[in-house]
């Protein structure tokens, strides 16, 4: 399986997004076989094996997550799959969707089988509205297949699939505020415990995943999860799909085998082929929005020395000091032109108008954050402006329900962290900060 995608390798094929020509290229092979020969429990601990970990950001152990799942007698289980994806630089979903759509459904179907849901929903992205309708095209034909419905394929299991648009909020992702807006309400996230696992979706026991981690169970059920453990470093098993933009060569989403090393990510051929431009590498934000970003010198390089790896671990080393996240895939790069500042004001921007409100500390704190960072990139802020961000970081960080709070604290306090000449930079030539920035002034950085 190694060095394979095991997801997108078909997304190129003409017609691969009506049911006929995905089934003549190997699909709902893996959905065929569990029907026959595997039961549900059987499927689960394919998945405990593959060590799969949640692609939605957080790399929480499907298996477990699965087997945390309560099955009280008489109250249905959901699965819910999470097609929100709305953390800034992440696109890996869409692709899939867009592209592959009949590779979640029968992931879907494969990952109710397994839980023993008989209703399960894909909660996608309000303004993904032209996948919505590839996703209810796919799900149509699979009825008139018979791989969805009552009795599917003669197997006695029965289940019906429903695409729901979102509620068009970022918060609308994380798997409470889901639930709820699911339920017809405003997406507010609910304080745990109780877990969705216990109590979901109206009351009942729910599964909330991935797009990419529930489309991953078909490669994981036709091949066997020792099979897709085998690809991997560690607990970083299987592939992964990565969604590159920025400054680099060759955006685009890629499927890696993780353990793949960062540099040969940015600089192979097969994947960024580099910069773009020939310029020089300043930073990066490897896993979407929320995670830390790193300056140059740490992008392909740990703290250590060591060769930067795109796993979770690898990319976390040194902790938020030295180190970021994979989170969801969202691989953002920066050139020597661009201003972290104004990066940092932009991703804070974009937490403060999402934030829901329901925290005090998310709420103020991200749009005080805001507006300093504001006033920073504008040639307004002053030094204690740094420090003042720092406070209110510390305000933020661990006091509100959900990790947003978090993900908007983190980033800030990262890019402070290294690259506080540049803010300090922005105070100190206040009128050159509103037209240039700090990058074109100085040397370059090198890779
Ligand atoms: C503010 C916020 C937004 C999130 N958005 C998404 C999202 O768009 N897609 C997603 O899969 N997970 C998102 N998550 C993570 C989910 O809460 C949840 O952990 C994930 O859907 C679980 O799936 P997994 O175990 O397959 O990764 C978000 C979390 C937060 C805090």
């Amino acid at each position: 399986m190694k060095g394979r995608k095991l997801l997108i390798e078909n997304a190129h094929i003409p017609g691969i997004t009506t049911f006929d020509v995905y089934q003549k290229n190997g699909g709902y092979r893996a959905l065929d076989k569990a029907l026959k020969s595997m039961s549900p429990n059987d499927v689960v601990e394919e998945v405990k094996k593959s060590g799969l970990r949640g692609r939605g950001g957080a790399g929480f152990p499907t298996g477990m997550k699965w087997s945390f799942l309560a099955k009280p007698e008489g109250v249905p289980r959901y699965l819910v799959c999470n097609a929100d994806e709305s953390e800034p630089g992440t696109f890996k979903d869409r692709y899939l969707m867009e592209h592959i759509p009949h590779l979640l459904i029968e992931g879907m179907i494969l990952s109710s089988y397994a839980l023993g849901a008989n209703l399960s929903f894909i909660y996608i992205r309000g303004e993904f509205m032209w996948i919505l309708e590839i996703l209810e095209k796919a799900i149509a034909e699979a009825y008139s297949k018979g791989y969805l419905g009552k009795n599917i394929k003669g197997s006695g299991y029965d289940l019906d699939l429903r695409v729901v648009p979102g509620g068009g909020a970022y918060i609308c992702g994380e798997e409470t505020a889901l639930i709820e807006s699911l339920e017809g309400k405003r997406g507010n996230p609910r304080i745990k415990p109780p877990f969705p696992a216990v109590k979901g979706l109206w009351g009942c026991p729910t599964v909330v995943n991935n797009v990419e981690s529930i489309a991953a169970v078909v490669p994981i059920v036709n091949e066997g999860g020792d099979a897709y453990a085998a690809i991997g470093i560690g607990r970083s098993t299987g592939t992964k799909l990565i969604s590159a933009c920025g400054n680099v060569a060759r955006p685009g989403v890629y499927e890696i085998d993780l353990g793949v090393s960062v540099e040969e990510f940015i600089y192979g051929d097969d994947y960024c082929r580099g910069m773009a431009n020939g310029k020089k590498l300043k930073a990066c934000v490897p896993g979407g929005s929320s995670v830390p970003i790193l300056p140059h010198y740490l992008v392909t390089k740990t703290a250590t020395g060591e060769d930067r790896l795109m796993t979770y671990e690898s990319l976390a080393d040194g902790g938020f000091a030295t180190g970021s996240m994979l989170g969801s895939g969202g691989f953002i790069v920066f050139d020597e032109d661009q201003c972290i500042v104004r990066n940092t004001w932009n991703f804070a921007r974009f937490y403060a108008h999402e934030s829901c409100g329901q925290c005090s500390p998310c709420r103020e704190g991200t749009s005080w954050m805001e507006k300093v960072l504001y006033r920073l990139e504008h040639g307004n802020g002053n030094i204690r402006d740094i420090d003042l961000l720092a406070e209110i970081n510390k305000k933020i960080e661990g006091n509100t329900i959900c990790p947003l709070g978090d993900a908007a604290a983190w980033p800030v306090a990262a890019a402070i962290n290294h690259f506080r000449e540049e803010f300090e930079w922005h105070v100190t030539n206040r009128e050159e900060a509103v037209s240039r920035n700090y990058g074109l002034s100085k040397e370059p950085v090198t890779a």
